[in-house]
């Protein structure tokens, strides 16, 4: 997806990522945050320098707002204006300290070895130059420094892109090809001389057809991998799963997260 369609239409603010993190909280079977669990696989280091790309709207440092320590020096960056400005609010109402940067991965503004940690939640799948942005979180990271790098498996959401397919004029497929539990080994592994893999998985049980629906629209639609599904689909995929949900109780789909930890 160009990188133009996603900043001016999917992440040009938060209301996207809100609805989906809404969604996720009513109806994934496991309610442990996935944020949450990210943090509880990250060391006790008290004093790291830690850079979040493609920070979103701050969720990581809110989530884990009441066991991140006061003396890491956290740095949030993004490349939409819109979600770092909600970041810097977020953190402020939280009372976490951290600097602010708008940045495309693919090009950062540090200095080399700068940062202990770099979390790259759930954002590397959208780089196109997917090899330039985890150099750059290379780059940036200390001698003794890791990269967390969170993605899906390749067969999440199976079920929706399914059904989304079934009503739309063309076939719908998964957003996360490029850097996916399957193959984010295999891309790390160019960059870094190991990489860890740890797995969290959850699975979705919707039973609400309207919920199931706002979900879809908010998906990055533009992206030519769902664009055959448009808003005028929607009473089409409401019905359906209304029509699925009457005869099986919900719509199920996996929504594994791994998380790679990779080291040089
Ligand atoms: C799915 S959201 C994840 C947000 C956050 N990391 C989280 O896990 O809650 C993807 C985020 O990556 C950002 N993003 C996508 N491509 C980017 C790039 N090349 N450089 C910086 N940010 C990017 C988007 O603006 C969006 O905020």
């Amino acid at each position: 997806m160009e990188k133009a369609a996603l900043l001016s239409e999917q992440y040009a603010d938060e209301a996207n990522l809100s609805t989906r993190g809404e969604f996720n909280a009513r109806f994934l079977v496991d309610d442990h945050h996935p944020h949450d669990w990210v943090y509880s696989e990250l060391p006790l280091a008290p004093d790291a320098t830690v850079l979040d790309v493609g920070c979103g709207p701050g969720g990581f440092w809110t989530v884990n707002s009441e066991h991140i320590s006061e003396s890491w020096k956290a740095v949030l960056s993004d490349f939409s204006s819109g979600m770092v400005s909600e970041a810097e609010n977020q953190l402020q109402e939280n009372s976490i300290g951290g600097d602010f940067t708008i940045a495309d991965t693919e090009h950062l503004p540090f200095a080399q070895e700068t940062f202990n940690m770099v979390l790259a939640l759930q954002m590397l799948y959208h780089s196109p130059y997917l090899a330039v942005a985890i150099q750059e979180c290379e780059r940036v990271l200390a001698a003794d420094g890791c990269l967390y790098a969170t993605t899906g498996s390749s067969q999440n959401v199976a079920q929706l892109y399914k059904m989304m397919s079934t009503v739309a004029d063309g076939s719908v497929s998964s957003l996360v090809g490029g850097f996916t539990a399957e193959n984010g080994r295999e891309q790390l592994g160019k960059h870094f001389d190991h990489v860890e893999r740890r797995l969290f998985e959850n699975e979705v049980r919707v039973d609400d057809p309207d919920a199931l629906t706002a979900y879809a629209l908010s998906l990055p639609l533009e992206d030519s991998r769902l664009s055959a599904f448009d808003a005028e689909d929607a009473e089409a995929l409401r019905e359906l799963a209304a029509a699925h949900i009457r005869e099986h109780g919900a719509v199920r789909w996996t929504k594994d997260m791994t998380l790679f930890i990779a080291k040089s």
